[in-house]
């Protein structure tokens, strides 16, 4: 059962993150932040974030310097430092300008075995460190089928209530990811969005409120121009985690325009 809190206000100004993934080259790239910063720089309700490979931090940090388009990493190390071969940490991805980082995404907790309580790890240290986490969540389609979608999404979040409060999702961002709707061109319906969106919300609002009015709730899967028009106008979808359509500068910037034209 979702809990409600009518007390819980949703922030008014959007926010589309393009999610790379493992994809792009320094040549490529260089043509989509282009096209990116031509289109995308006027919007005025909608902050855009890009998040790249690793290797290709640097080349966001100098394309996008002076822009308003922010950018980010798709992972951190659980430590600050030490003997941990193939990390990067929050202090070195804060280091050098970075923003925004993706935790928990399922691409990798399922083919890296990331716990609930090494993901919580990932986020505190991301925040104390000055990055704000994109936290992913979402059940699978086995887990949706059988009515436990609530029970699944509400056990990751516990996984860092129950180590580090409520309040650290104050100025975080927690995006809604149902597995079965990742890369499958099948997206939840602005319903199913909703329903879980208000859930997240309110639990958190039920133990800490003002973090809750201070948090950004994302939905990410199989976002496409057309669905981002019905999705954001939802007034709990406080706008996106964008995957395929993110490689596509005319689909991405239509996606953006969709959020700014719902939060204006
Ligand atoms: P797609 O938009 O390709 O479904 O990917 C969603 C996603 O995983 C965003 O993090």
């Amino acid at each position: 059962m979702t809990q409600t809190n009518s007390s819980a206000k949703k922030p008014t100004q959007k926010l589309v993150v393009a999610n790379w993934k493992m994809h792009g080259n320094l040549q490529q790239n260089a043509v989509l932040l282009g096209n990116f910063v031509k289109h995308l720089s006027s919007l005025k309700h909608t902050q855009v974030v890009v998040c790249s490979p690793y290797p290709y931090l640097a080349q966001l940090q100098s394309l996008l310097q002076n822009t308003h388009i922010a950018w980010g990493a798709q992972n951190v190390a659980k430590s600050e430092f030490g003997a941990f071969t193939g990390e990067v940490s929050a202090l070195m991805l804060a280091d050098f300008g970075c923003k925004f980082v993706i935790i928990g995404h399922s691409e990798r907790s399922t083919a890296y075995c990331e716990s609930d309580e090494n993901i919580a790890t990932k986020f505190v240290h991301a925040k104390k460190h000055g990055l704000t986490p994109i936290l992913c969540v979402g059940e699978t389609l086995i887990e949706r089928e059988a009515g436990v979608m609530e029970m699944v999404v509400g056990k990751q979040l516990d996984a860092i209530i129950n180590t580090h409060g409520a309040a650290v999702f104050a100025n975080t961002v927690i995006s809604y990811e149902p597995i079965w709707a990742i890369g499958t061109g099948l997206a939840a319906t602005p319903e199913q969005a909703k329903s879980m969106h208000l859930f997240i919300r309110n639990k958190i609002a039920n133990l800490n409120l003002d973090a809750a009015n201070e948090l950004k709730i994302l939905y990410g899967g199989s976002v496409n121009p057309q669905n981002a028009v019905q999705l954001f106008v939802v007034e709990s979808i406080d706008g996106g985690l964008i995957g395929k359509c993110s490689l596509y500068a005319q689909e991405f910037a239509e996606i953006c325009l969709a959020a700014e034209q719902s939060a204006a």
